[in-house]
């Protein structure tokens, strides 16, 4: 049979194509090389607790459209991100707000830390910062900057802060209200029961092989339907002719601790340079799930190798220019279309996953 669309590719972007293509009556199929389903949001369950294999996933949006949307394939909880950070043993709320003032200096009202920081600033007397230290400085001061920024910075991307362009923190959330909730956006949640449970009805009907690496055998699989989605790595399609994008790697480190609660909070960062994970995520806390054991990850950022699992793109000028290389061969493609995060090499949220592939079936109707 002759498929109207082969997705490469059952990540989130995938599986929203999938589905709404299926229900136009185009026939799909699905093709994922790694064993499961869900790409970076795939959830796993264990000991009752829904394990976010890649990383912690909390779903948050403005945008009403999208989150009516998701929300049919799931019952949203209202968990709310306020991760805290663990700086040498230190512990302060996140992001940074009245709490994390009072706890950094005593200040008690928004006038007594509108004034510390703007001491701080003043102490600093960076005109034009020229690095991202003095970016984090001339926006909130040396404090803040030295315990809960520039370590878990440094981590992040393998970089001293003085190495790192200023143009990476435009500006740095501040909030003068004793109010820990990380993101701003109107609707935040985590589907109960796990995300994996969103793509198999998402995938619901729809022919799905998976361990199948589309590269491995591209021109059989290209000759199984009249057009190709692809979700893959865009500069990997095209056998890196022009070269390999560069991305940031994580490796992720689970443990199963023989008690009901390790840490108290979903996400804890460490924010120490010396500490070698970013953050521990426990898992059991986004769905307050009853179990008499809990799953802990550690993750560590790391340099990445081809080959490896990609996770955050560079999306610096060297980047940027080959990736509009690539995209310029793309848009020469008659019946291939590239799509997701390691297709459009953006770092993309799942909310904006969901928009693309929506106005991507948009625009194929
Ligand atoms: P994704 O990578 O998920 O899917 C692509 C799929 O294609 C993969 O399954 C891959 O195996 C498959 N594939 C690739 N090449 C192939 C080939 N040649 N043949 C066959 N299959 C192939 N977002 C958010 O809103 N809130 C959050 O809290 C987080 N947290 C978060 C943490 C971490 C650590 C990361 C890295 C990312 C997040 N995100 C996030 C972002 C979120 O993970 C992201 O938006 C989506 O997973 C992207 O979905 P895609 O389908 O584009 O890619």
């Amino acid at each position: 049979m002759k498929y109207d669309y082969l997705i490469v590719g059952s990540g989130l972007f995938g599986s929203v194509f999938a589905y709404e293509m299926n229900r136009r009556g185009k026939s799909c199929l699905v093709i994922e090389k790694r064993s499961h389903i869900g790409g970076n949001v795939y959830t796993e369950e264990k000991h009752n607790i829904n394990v976010h294999k890649y990383g912690a996933h909390i779903f948050h949006t403005n945008n009403k459209e999208v989150w009516n949307y998701i929300n049919q394939f799931a019952e949203f909880n209202r968990y709310t991100n306020s991760p805290v950070a663990n700086y040498k043993g230190e512990l302060y709320n996140l992001p940074f707000n009245m709490n994390t003032f009072y706890q950094m200096w005593g200040v008690k009202t928004p006038e007594e830390a509108k004034a510390k920081i703007k001491q701080q600033k003043a102490e600093a007397n960076i005109d034009e910062p020229q690095n991202l230290e003095e970016q984090a400085i001339s926006l909130i001061g040396r404090d803040i900057y030295e315990k809960l920024v520039k370590g878990y910075t440094e981590k992040q991307w393998g970089r001293d802060c003085t190495d790192l362009p200023s143009f990476i923190i435009k500006r740095l959330p501040v909030r003068f209200t004793f109010d820990n909730n990380y993101f701003n956006d109107l609707y935040q949640g985590i589907p109960m029961g796990g995300y994996t449970k969103i793509i198999e009805k998402m995938l619901d009907g729809i022919d799905v092989e998976l361990n199948t690496d589309f590269l491995e055998d591209k021109d059989k699989w290209m000759a199984m339907a009249d057009r190709v989605l692809f979700t893959g790595m865009i500069d990997e399609y095209y056998d890196y002719c022009f070269g390999e994008l560069e991305y940031r790697g994580l490796d992720f480190e689970f443990e199963t601790l023989d008690m009901e609660n390790y840490q108290g909070n979903a996400v804890i960062n460490y924010t120490d340079r010396e500490t070698p994970y970013t953050r521990i995520i426990e898992h059991k806390h986004f769905e307050n799930a009853v179990s008499d054991k809990t799953v802990i990850t550690r993750e560590y950022p790391k340099a990445w190798e081809k080959g490896q699992e990609a996770y955050y793109p560079m999306n610096d000028e060297r980047n940027t220019e080959l990736f509009n290389r690539y995209n310029d061969l793309a848009d020469k493609e008659g019946n291939v279309i590239f799509g997701g995060r390691l297709g459009m090499y953006r770092y993309f949220d799942m909310w904006q996953v969901i928009d693309e592939a929506l106005k991507l079936v948009k625009s194929l109707e």
